[in-house]
């Protein structure tokens, strides 16, 4: 049984103040309520704030993640952040392959795999976010597309590298604007996605691989995306960034 995960991406959002608020006070609520989540719970804030929080969060199960990294080991790269500079305040996870990093800031495929391999070198653990536009889908290409965005990265990973990652299935027509994928969409993508590492890797990987659902999940919805069967959780935006609300889809 894969236990559930729900990440927190609060993309170029929160500040200082409102992340170390969060952090403290949602820790609050979840020890002094004693609230019963049984979920592994990881929170991206932005770069300039990963290390307050990890400290926040240092002796809880709660951990956090990076919402990007460059994918080059280090040098003259104005601007950027490694995975080495990660590693080094102590930031185990890294979300890549992010449709608004593909669509913004133009990281293709190649590019990705570069910031796969330089996160695995590394050892951080990745989430890597897949997913199609409404006119792919409107076309019915999801399936090719998809398959497409693992063929072209992790399926050039070997057996053991795959166990670092988380992937999330976020149709991009679903993020941030409150139309979600219905749960029987999520649902057949996922049980695809999981039917590609079966075909690559055999049973044993394709059984333990987390995949997650992102796209508009909020505290109404989630728990019936939980429900799914190959549905292992979510990579939640908007939703996460108000307290009261993550914790309601923590413990959906
Ligand atoms: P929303 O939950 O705001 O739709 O964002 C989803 C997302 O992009 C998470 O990575």
């Amino acid at each position: 049984m894969r236990k559930k995960i729900v990440i927190a991406n609060w993309k170029m959002n929160h500040d200082f103040h409102e992340t170390s608020f969060f952090l403290r006070n949602f820790l609050k609520i979840l020890l002094e309520k004693k609230i019963n989540h049984n979920k592994e719970i990881i929170i991206a804030p932005s770069f300039p704030f990963l290390h307050i929080s990890n400290q926040i969060l240092q002796g809880t199960t709660l951990k956090i993640a990076a919402q990007n990294i460059y994918q080059m080991d280090k040098g003259s790269y104005t601007g950027e952040v490694s995975a080495s500079m990660l590693k080094s305040i102590g930031i185990t996870k890294v979300i890549l392959g992010h449709s608004e990093r593909r669509e913004l800031f133009f990281e293709n495929n190649d590019i990705l795999f570069k910031k796969i391999k330089i996160a695995l070198k590394y050892g951080l653990d990745i989430i890597f976010c897949v997913g199609e536009t409404s006119f792919e889908r409107n076309r019915d290409q999801q399936f090719y597309i998809v398959k497409n965005q693992l063929k072209e990265t992790i399926f050039h990973c070997t057996r053991d590298e795959i166990g670092f990652f988380y992937i999330a299935y976020e149709p991009i027509w679903a993020i941030g604007t409150g139309k979600n994928a219905t749960y029987e969409q999520a649902q057949t993508m996922h049980k695809f996605i999981r039917s590609l590492f079966l075909e690559k890797y055999g049973e044993s990987i394709s059984n333990r691989i987390p995949i997650l659902y992102g796209g508009s999940i909020n505290n109404l919805n989630a728990g019936d995306f939980f429900l799914q069967k190959d549905i292992d959780g979510g990579l939640v935006g908007k939703s996460s960034l108000k307290i009261e609300n993550f914790l309601k889809i923590i413990q959906s």
